[in-house]
C-alpha cells in the first residue's frame, strides 16, 4: 500500500515508517524538521534505535521509503496517512493537540480520494473528535476519509523490535472500510508473510484488537497509567524496605515469582520520566477531573513520583554534608532510560537542575545522550569518559543500568573521586564491593 507518515522523523513516526516499509509498503515520511529530514534522506538516523540505521539504508536504496518536508508531496499518492506528531502536556495537564490539528487542516485541504487517517499519537478521545471535525469541514466522512485510532506501544531503544513483535495491535474505528484498510496494512505482520531480518521475526501470534476509537485510546492511557503505577508502587515499597531493613532486590524477586504479578516495571529508581508516562498519566488525571471523577489512585502515583526525585536528591545532599554549596556531584545516566538518547522530561536533568540551583557543581555522563542533554541543560560540565566525570567529585549518582556503570572499575573510581559517596539508584553495583574499596554506598531500598 502507499502510506504517508506525518511526523515521520520523530521516534514513533520514524519507527512506524521504517517498519511499514519493511512490511512491503511504499512509505513517504513527512516532517517539518528539515534538518532531520535531510539527515534521514542520507541514511543517518537522528534517534538511537537498535538496528534502525542498517534497515533504513537498505530501504532507501530500494526506494521503499522517502523523506520530505512537503505534506503535499507526502500525501499525493497515499491511501493511508498515519499521524505521529507530538502531543505534549499543557501547563494544566491537558493535551496540546495543536500539531495534530495543524496536520488535520493540511489533510482536509489536500485529501482528494478516500483516505484512512490513522492516529498513532496519544490523545484523548475529545482530541480525536476535534480532528474529525476539522476534517469534516471540507471532506465527507466515510466517503473521502475515515479517522482511526491506532495507538503506539513501542519502547524507545527497542522500537523496531516492538514494531515487528508487538504485544498487541489496537485499531479503533467506527467504520468497516477503515478496519479493512488497517487489516491490509498490518496483514504481512499478522500472517507472518513479511520477509523480515532474523532479529525481527516471531512465531508468536500477534493479538489484533478492533475497538471503538475511545476504547483504543483508553487502552493506551490505561497501559501507561498501569506501568507508572507499578513504578511508584515499587518505589514506595523500596522506601519502606530501607526504613525496615528489608532488601528490596529480594522483595522484587519474591514478588515477581508470582505469575499474577511478574517482574516487569518493578525496579526501584528515580521514578518515571521520559516523553510518555508522566505526560499520559497527567492527561488521564485531567480527563478524570474534567469528567467529574476523582482520580485518587492516579494522583497518588504522580505524587509518589514527585517525592521519589526529592528522595534521591536528599540522599545526595545529606550524604555530602550539611550543605551542597561548593560540592561536586557526577550524574551518570542522562537519558530518561538506558538504550536511548532521548532526554525529554528526563528526571536526570531535573535532578541536575535542582542540584545546580542548590549550589552544587554538576558533572554529567551518558553513553548516548550527551549532545541532547547539553542542549537542554547548560549549567553542567559533560564528559565522554565516565572516569573523567568522576574525577574530584564529592558524590556520584547512578541513574541508568548500562553495562558501563555496572562494570565500573571501583579501584579507579575510589582513586579518582574526592569523597567516595556512590548513590546507586538502579541497584547496579554490589554494595559489598563498593564498601570494600573504601567508598560509601547508598541505594533505593
Ligand atoms: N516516544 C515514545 O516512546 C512514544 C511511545 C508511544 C506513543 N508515543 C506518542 O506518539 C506521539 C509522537 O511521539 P514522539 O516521541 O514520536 O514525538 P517526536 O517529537 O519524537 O516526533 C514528532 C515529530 O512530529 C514532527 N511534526 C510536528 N508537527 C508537524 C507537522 N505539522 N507536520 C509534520 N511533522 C510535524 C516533529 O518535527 C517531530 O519530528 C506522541 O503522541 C507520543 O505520546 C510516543
Amino acid at each position: 500500500m502507499r502510506v504517508c507518515v506525518v511526523g515521520g522523523a520523530g521516534y514513533v513516526g520514524l519507527v512506524t515508517g521504517v517498519g511499514l516499509a519493511l512490511l512491503g509498503h511504499e512509505v513517504m515520511c513527512v516532517d517539518v524538521n528539515s534538518t532531520r529530514v535531510e539527515e534521514l534522506e542520507n541514511g543517518n538516523s537522528p534517534i538511537q534505535e537498535e538496528g534502525l540505521e542498517p534497515v533504513l539504508a537498505e530501504l532507501l536504496q530500494r526506494g521503499k521509503i522517502r523523506f520530505t518536508t512537503s505534506i503535499e508531496t507526502g500525501i499525493e499518492q497515499a491511501e493511508i496517512v498515519f499521524i505521529a506528531v507530538a502531543t505534549p502536556s499543557l501547563p494544566d495537564g491537558g493535551t496540546d493537540s495543536s500539531h495534530a490539528v495543524t496536520v488535520a487542516r493540511d489533510l482536509a485541504r489536500l485529501i482528494h480520494r478516500y483516505t484512512v487517517v490513522a492516529v498513532k499519537s496519544t490523545m484523548p478521545v475529545e482530541t480525536l473528535d476535534q480532528l474529525d471535525s476539522v476534517l469534516k469541514e471540507r471532506l465527507i466522512p466515510g466517503k473521502q476519509f475515515d479517522l482511526v485510532s491506532n495507538p503506539e506501544f513501542l519502547r524507545e531503544g527497542r522500537g523496531l523490535r516492538d514494531f515487528f513483535r508487538p504485544d498487541r495491535i489496537v485499531v479503533g474505528s467506527d467504520s468497516e472500510p477503515a478496519f479493512s484498510v488497517m487489516r491490509q496494512v498490518y496483514q504481512p505482520l499478522i500472517d507472518g508473510s513479511a520477509e523480515l531480518p532474523e532479529a525481527f521475526r516471531t512465531d508468536t501470534p500477534i493479538p489484533y484488537l478492533e475497538t471503538t476509537p475511545s476504547t483504543a485510546q483508553m487502552i493506551k492511557y490505561a497501559s501507561n497509567a498501569f506501568l507508572a503505577t507499578r513504578i511508584s508502587f515499587i518505589n514506595e515499597i523500596a522506601g519502606l524496605c530501607q526504613r525496615l531493613n528489608a532488601d528490596v532486590g529480594a522483595v522484587v524477586e519474591g514478588l515477581g515469582l508470582d505469575p499474577r504479578i511478574g517482574k516487569a516495571y518493578l525496579q526501584p529508581g528515580i521514578g518515571f520520566g521520559g516523553p510518555c508516562l508522566e505526560k499520559d498519566l497527567t492527561a488521564l488525571v485531567r480527563l478524570a477531573q474534567d469528567n467529574n471523577y476523582d482520580p485518587v489512585l492516579l494522583d497518588s502515583v504522580l505524587q509518589r513520583n514527585h517525592l521519589q526525585l526529592i528522595e534521591v536528591q536528599n540522599k545526595l545532599i545529606n550524604g555530602m554534608g550539611p550543605s551542597p554549596v561548593g560540592k561536586t556531584v557526577a550524574v551518570l545516566g542522562l537519558a530518561f532510560k538506558e538504550g536511548t538518547n532521548d532526554v525529554r522530561n528526563s528526571l536526570a536533568l531535573r535532578l541536575m537542575k535542582d542540584l545546580a540551583d542548590s549550589g552544587a557543581t554538576v558533572h554529567g555522563h551518558d553513553p548516548l545522550a550527551i549532545p541532547e542533554a547539553e542542549e537542554q541543560f547548560q549549567d553542567a560540565t559533560y564528559f565522554e569518559n565516565v572516569y573523567e566525570a568522576l574525577a574530584g567529585v564529592d558524590a556520584a549518582v547512578v541513574l541508568n543500568s548500562v553495562a558501563e556503570y555496572r562494570d565500573l572499575d571501583l579501584e579507579r573510581v575510589a582513586a579518582t573521586m574526592k569523597d567516595g559517596l556512590l548513590v546507586d539508584v538502579r541497584g547496579v553495583l554490589n554494595s559489598g564491593d563498593v564498601l570494600s574499596h573504601g567508598l560509601r554506598y547508598d541505594s533505593i531500598g
